[in-house]
């Protein structure tokens, strides 16, 4: 898991308003509703630390805002009391995830690019702890979403800490399964508990038979497989949209493994057509140390950037969180990520057969804005473009997106 601190909601704890941005006019849902505003995960998004807090109009409003929010919040009220070190996911996913905004851009993004049809079946490549494949099924009962990580660890913790929240069938729409994405067939679908899909099961019968898998994986007797079922094992619905985000694919250091995943990913894809979409961050700041912060009511999160590599054009990354003067998490998450540039994508993605691909890109608060609240906010609500063209600047951050034969 990993990168800078952004999203919708730790940015309500720290405003009390919702980041009702602009961005979406123009564009709106699947619904044609234009509800679609909120920001998603993006780089480089660490506020100046005291000006941000001391707005004085914190988190009362945040509260009222929606469900999910009150997830969050209640979050963080319970870390407040708690007064021990939560969870590294749990802050993880504070600080640095906003899958709504996400959601409304892969959306979006279906919509310009395939259209015909509402989007159903989600992957979620790296997925680390799947927030978003569980925000995805909140949104539509019919959806389903595959979620595909190395970490145990953080597949596991989904399952008992997001994926237990969303009511009941959830078990039966989302299946984890933990290995490469380079080697997606070999990975091995992450138990359930048997008790949770069982008292789940008949809720959902209509879903791509998702429900009637699982229910085989588990079954010694299936002839589909065990529960040490890998993916090649399991009938899944054709993807519609396949993302990886939070900059994963900078986890792929050789050129032939990005071609590679980009294929496997391609594969995945409906023949009806469908989309894969990663992000990216650059700019000037990307490429030097750099240290960034963002305070929220009961801890920090830091973004450590160490020395950047102009040959191997690779970087490590570490994320802390500090609660209170004295609980440090020092190197919560490190990466070791080659940062690759769109050009180096675009011409992944082409080699992989990927039949066109939109570059979508927006400026990012300047890293070295030196704490101006002011100037801050005012970029924040600079909204994503499809660009041919984008003049270098401090700190951008991008979504590409790959478009699959139809
Ligand atoms: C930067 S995190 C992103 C997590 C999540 N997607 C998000 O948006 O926050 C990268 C994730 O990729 C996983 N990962 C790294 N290399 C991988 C690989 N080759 N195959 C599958 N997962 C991998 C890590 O375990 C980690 O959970």
């Amino acid at each position: 898991m990993g990168k800078s601190g952004k999203k919708t909601e730790s940015h309500r704890h720290q405003h009390g308003r919702g980041r009702r941005a602009s961005r979406f006019r123009g564009g709106g849902d699947e619904d044609g509703d234009e509800d679609g505003d909120e920001l998603p995960s993006s780089a480089y998004d660490a506020p100046p630390s005291h000006h941000e807090d001391s707005d004085g109009d914190d988190t009362d409003e945040a509260a009222a805002e929606d469900e999910h929010e009150e997830d969050v919040d209640g979050g963080d009220q319970d870390l407040r009391e708690a007064g021990s070190m939560p969870s590294k996911f749990h802050l993880y996913q504070l600080s640095v995830q906003s899958p709504k905004g996400d959601i409304s851009y892969l959306q979006k993004f279906f919509l310009m690019y395939v259209g015909g049809r509402v989007a159903l079946h989600l992957q979620e490549d790296f997925c680390g702890t799947a927030l978003l494949s569980t925000e995805w099924l909140r949104t539509d009962a019919r959806r389903t979403a595959v979620g595909l990580d190395l970490d145990l660890e953080s597949l596991e913790w989904c399952l008992g800490n997001n994926l237990s929240k969303i009511g009941a069938d959830g078990y039966s729409r989302l299946l984890l399964f933990h290995g490469n994405v380079l080697q997606p067939n070999q990975a091995r679908l992450v138990k359930q508990k048997i008790s949770d899909i069982m008292q789940n099961l008949h809720v959902n019968t209509d879903n791509n038979s998702l429900t009637s898998d699982i229910c085989d994986q588990l079954n010694p007797a299936s002839p589909k497989g065990t529960a040490n079922s890998t993916m090649s094992d399991v009938v899944l619905p054709a993807r519609d949209i396949i993302c990886a985000f939070n900059y994963s694919c900078c986890c792929l250091h050789r050129r032939k493994d990005l071609v590679l995943y980009f294929k496997h990913a391609l594969n995945a894809l409906s023949k009806r057509g469908g989309i894969f979409v990663m992000d990216v961050y650059g700019g000037t700041s990307s490429e030097r140390k750099l240290r960034l912060q963002r305070r929220f009511p009961s801890f920090t999160y830091f973004w450590e950037q160490e020395e950047f590599d102009i040959i191997s054009r690779q970087t490590r990354i570490s994320l802390h969180f500090q609660a209170g003067k004295k609980q440090m998490l020092r190197h919560a998450f490190t990466y070791h990520w080659r940062l690759w540039s769109i050009p180096e994508i675009k011409d992944c993605l082409e080699e992989a057969g990927f039949k066109s691909i939109h570059v979508w890109i927006r400026e990012m608060p300047n890293t070295q804005s030196g704490g101006n609240a002011k100037e801050y906010n005012a970029n924040r609500d600079v909204k994503y473009e499809e660009l041919q063209h984008f003049n270098q600047g401090d700190a951008w951050n991008a979504y590409v997106v790959g478009v699959a034969n139809i």
